[in-house]
């Protein structure tokens, strides 16, 4: 994951010996962070929403990756999740650790510099492939991505729309905290320019909530696989794409821009949780 390039470099600068972070029990976010700790011969403390069940997915993952999970109710908010954290990082104080703790999906002041630089990524493929006004698609969960990808167009000057497609939460919440996480960034970076980031969130293809999805995701899921090869989730990506072609068919798409970029920007192991759905839509396709 991007934003955790930037993190576990602010972990090691830091010496940090733990990193905690929290999420749903199927979160891909705390599975890389899981896989970062690993790698870099760190603990890993992960609080999840739900509890102790069969091994599915991120979930399995995770505990491969040994991280230490502590679980808490389904109904956790935000803001009780960082106190959850908060209490944890004290937690491993106390044992002689020094943690960092990162908030839901990594998305802070310094992850956002990992779409920051994947701005960078895309200019170099929109300069190889010849395109110069786009749209760039994804799905917006914590509000990081579109914090740096809209940073990142603003910072490069790229003459490129950013769509975001919200998979929980509606359009005033993501365009403020996408707002928030680039303030924070130009708090202790005074030298970038002092004006907003532009935002657009589309929060019409949530369905029946975060991690739930209808018929109609497994079926574009499925199409997808089918005619081009490509896995998306139906927790970020399958509802973000599905968004983006009901919104083309429609004439409602949010961009006049000549050619669209998706950004996948992966997730496929939460598919895996959800194999009674992909089999039922399997038969419909
Ligand atoms: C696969 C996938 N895509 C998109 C997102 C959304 O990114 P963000 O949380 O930065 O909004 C996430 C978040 O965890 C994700 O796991």
């Amino acid at each position: 994951m991007r934003k955790l390039e930037f993190l576990a470099a602010q972990a090691l600068n830091t010496g940090c010996t733990v990193l905690v972070t929290a999420g749903a029990l199927q979160s891909n976010h705390c599975r890389a962070t899981a896989g970062v700790a690993a790698q870099l011969g760190l603990k890993c403390e992960l609080i999840l929403r739900g509890e102790e069940q069969e091994l599915s997915g991120n979930y399995l993952l995770s505990k491969m990756l040994n991280a230490e999970i502590t679980y808490v109710s389904r109904r956790t908010t935000g803001d009780e999740m960082s106190v959850h954290l908060a209490d944890a990082e004290q937690r491993w104080l106390e044992k002689g650790e020094k943690a960092l703790t990162i908030p839901i999906g990594g998305s802070d002041a310094t992850g956002i510099w990992g779409y920051i630089l994947a701005v960078e990524e895309l200019m170099a493929d929109m300069d190889h492939h010849g395109l110069s006004h786009t749209a760039i698609v994804h799905a917006t969960g914590s509000g990081g991505t579109q914090a740096g990808l809209n940073a990142g167009v603003l910072l490069h000057g790229v003459s490129s729309d950013v769509i975001s497609y919200a998979v929980c939460d509606d359009e005033v919440y993501f365009n403020a905290k996408a707002q928030e996480d680039w303030e924070n960034l130009r708090a202790y970076r005074p030298e970038l320019p002092p004006v907003p980031i532009k935002t657009l969130t589309n929060d019409h293809y949530i369905g029946p909530g975060y991690g739930r999805a209808g018929d109609e995701i497994f079926d574009t899921l499925t199409e997808l696989a089918r005619l081009e090869g490509i896995t998306l989730d139906p927790v970020y990506t399958g509802k973000a794409f599905h968004g983006l072609i009901t919104d083309l068919s429609r004439n409602t798409f949010a961009s006049e821009a000549s050619d669209i970029i998706f950004m996948h920007t992966g997730g496929v192991f939460g598919i895996f949780p959800h194999a009674s759905a992909v089999q039922a839509a399997l038969g419909r396709c």
